[in-house]
């Protein structure tokens, strides 16, 4: 079984839903704490042996390269003023030369497309995807629990997470065949399903393991739902000749890409740190 040691990161989204603040801005660069959405995805992917991250970006999102460059005036300047505790901050966001590539997706055609974008940066080999808009606080990362259900049964693996019915308008959502433990044997998958259609409540959240056949299915390029081209919809027809699971994932996800969810975050987020804690408590008792 080949190694999952590299990841695509869609970031090319325009980010709509948080205008004004995305207009010079990418949303993946919004702070939930003190670190941009971004950053958590990748030291997601870091945390579960990813070597290389391929970012599928488009125009006006070069501070997220910025971002994982090598800062020399900044480090120099810290490292001058005996600010070490900053300088460390700086250097966990550095990756080794070499590890970060980047590519454009030049028209916005979907999430099936984005990732079709980065076909021959992946080449023949199994890959992960995370959509950074969904952050997952666990102990042992959302990727890492899948790389490890992986080893044990090979194919393509989804995160799910269960759902009220009302929202499985929002999302991939799977056919269940069979359950063993927490890892889902399913047996379709379909984008964005009505309640009254949906066959069941269990939706994909933004991580997948996906084999490289996937590409010869993007490369039809159908359109579905919204009028994209759908990673789901490529799923769907891997599934037919590959095994399929979805992991019910241990940890909490938040929903990034809307305001209350990306909030919710930072409360949560912050909550965990020591240093903001008890701050952070006081303001949530006050309001
Ligand atoms: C995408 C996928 C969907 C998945 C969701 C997870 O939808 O197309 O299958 O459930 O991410 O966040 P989007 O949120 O980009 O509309």
């Amino acid at each position: 079984m080949k190694k999952i040691r590299k990841a695509i990161f869609p970031v090319g989204g325009l980010g709509t839903r948080f205008l004004p603040a995305t207009k010079a801005m990418p949303k993946e660069m919004l702070p939930v704490v003190d670190k941009p959405i971004i950053q958590y995805a990748v030291e997601e992917a870091w945390a579960a042996g990813i070597e290389e991250c391929i970012f599928v970006t488009g125009r006006g999102k070069s501070a997220i390269e910025d971002h994982f460059d090598y800062s020399y005036e900044l480090q120099d300047t810290l490292h001058k003023r005996g600010k070490s505790e900053f300088l460390e901050k700086v250097r966990s966001c550095t990756p080794k030369a070499g590890q970060m590539a980047y590519i454009r997706q030049q028209e916005a055609l979907g999430l099936g497309h984005a990732v079709w974008c980065a076909r021959n940066l992946i080449g023949d080999e199994p890959f992960a995807v995370l959509l950074a808009d969904d952050m997952v606080m666990a102990d042992r990362s959302c990727l890492q629990q899948m790389i490890e259900a992986y080893e044990k049964v090979g194919g393509n693996i989804v995160a799910l997470e269960d759902v009220p019915r009302a929202r499985t308008g929002s999302y991939g959502i799977v056919t269940p065949k069979k359950q063993t433990g927490n890892l889902v044997t399913a047996s379709s998958i379909v984008e964005k399903p009505e309640p009254e259609e949906a066959p069941s409540t269990l939706a994909v959240i933004g991580r997948y393991i996906l084999q490289p056949e996937i590409f010869d299915f993007l490369e039809e390029k159908q359109i579905g739902a919204g009028g994209e081209i759908q990673l789901t919809d490529a799923i769907a027809k891997i599934i037919k000749t590959q095994p399929f699971h979805g992991l019910l994932f241990e940890g909490q996800r938040f929903d990034c890409g809307n305001q209350l969810g990306f909030l919710e975050a930072n409360i949560a987020f912050a909550l965990q740190r020591p240093d903001l804690k008890a701050g952070m408590q006081g303001f949530l008792d006050k309001y």
